[in-house]
């Protein structure tokens, strides 16, 4: 699938672009659906939580229980200061996540792509687990900023395998928050590790290497079916969303079922609900 190229680039860089990946009927049916999901959903079961007095624990339990489940968040910056939403609740929501593409039909025909497969395998994955799906919405004027980090923070496995395979559903441009790398930065070490203990989140301070600077960083602006690969010591992050239009995005992160998945990971699959690959 990728070029002899385009494997060496990823190798250098830590990331690669694929122009048009995906076509306008595959991005449109993945929009429709998740304003459909956004539609059923109930505000107050999750915002609920911004407005109780356990706020923090409340939050973390409706986080904690969407790693086999389909759930809806709240963008930070949605609600006014009585706790009622400022916008449209479909124009509030940061994202949803982290089983669809194992639980939504329309998601999975988006996910199960042979030819993701056999990227996967282009570039070292030699046995791929998808382990989250995310629909991000960036919206416009509250999409917030998202810092510089390391996916690999989130899925640590021994030797490091995740890869965030990102897929842009409308124009990301400088002005409505698209990502930001540093090029060849996968070369560096992990700086952090995200841990959950029973229902205890926290992160862990690995290695005091500085984030890099901002001026290092280069823009991957996208159209609507771009794929971006990373890999998952790449830093990056995405600058928040000060513009009139909104960056839907969706990302999945898969590891090398090869490697050993670390039982400190906050997605932890169910039994009933098993990790699969991309076929
Ligand atoms: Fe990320």
């Amino acid at each position: 699938m990728l070029s002899k190229e385009q494997q060496d680039q990823y190798r250098r860089d830590g990331y690669l672009v694929i122009r048009g990946f995906k076509d306008a009927a595959a991005i449109a049916a993945l929009r429709q659906r998740a304003l459909q999901i956004v539609d059923d959903f109930d505000p107050a079961e999750g915002s609920a939580i911004f407005t109780t007095r356990n706020q923090a624990a409340a939050s973390d339990d409706w986080f904690l229980g969407s790693d086999n489940t389909v759930r809806c968040f709240f963008e930070e910056a949605a609600f006014a200061a009585d706790g009622t939403l400022n916008q449209a609740k479909a124009l509030s929501i940061n994202k949803i996540g982290h089983a669809m593409h194992d639980l939504d039909p329309v998601f999975g025909a988006f996910a199960r792509d042979p030819r993701l497969a056999a990227i996967a395998r282009d570039i070292g994955l030699l046995d791929a687990k998808v382990w989250q799906s995310q629909y991000i919405f960036k919206q416009p004027g509250i999409g917030g900023e998202v810092r510089w980090h390391q996916d690999a923070t989130f899925f640590d496995t021994t030797p490091v395998s995740v890869t965030t395979f990102w897929f842009a559903l409308e124009e990301a441009t400088v002005a409505n928050g698209c990502l930001w790398v540093q090029p060849g930065g996968h070369t560096g070490p992990m700086r952090e590790r995200f841990v959950r203990d029973g229902d205890a989140l926290s992160m862990e301070q690995l290695d005091d290497m500085p984030w890099p600077d901002n001026s290092v960083a280069v823009p991957l602006e996208a159209q609507a079916g771009d794929l971006v690969i990373f890999h998952g010591l790449l830093p990056h992050y995405s600058a928040p969303n000060t513009s009139p239009v909104s960056r839907h995005a969706f990302t999945l992160h898969a590891t090398d079922g090869t490697s050993s998945y670390s039982k400190r990971n906050w997605i932890q699959r169910d039994a009933a609900l098993p990790v699969r690959g991309f076929e």
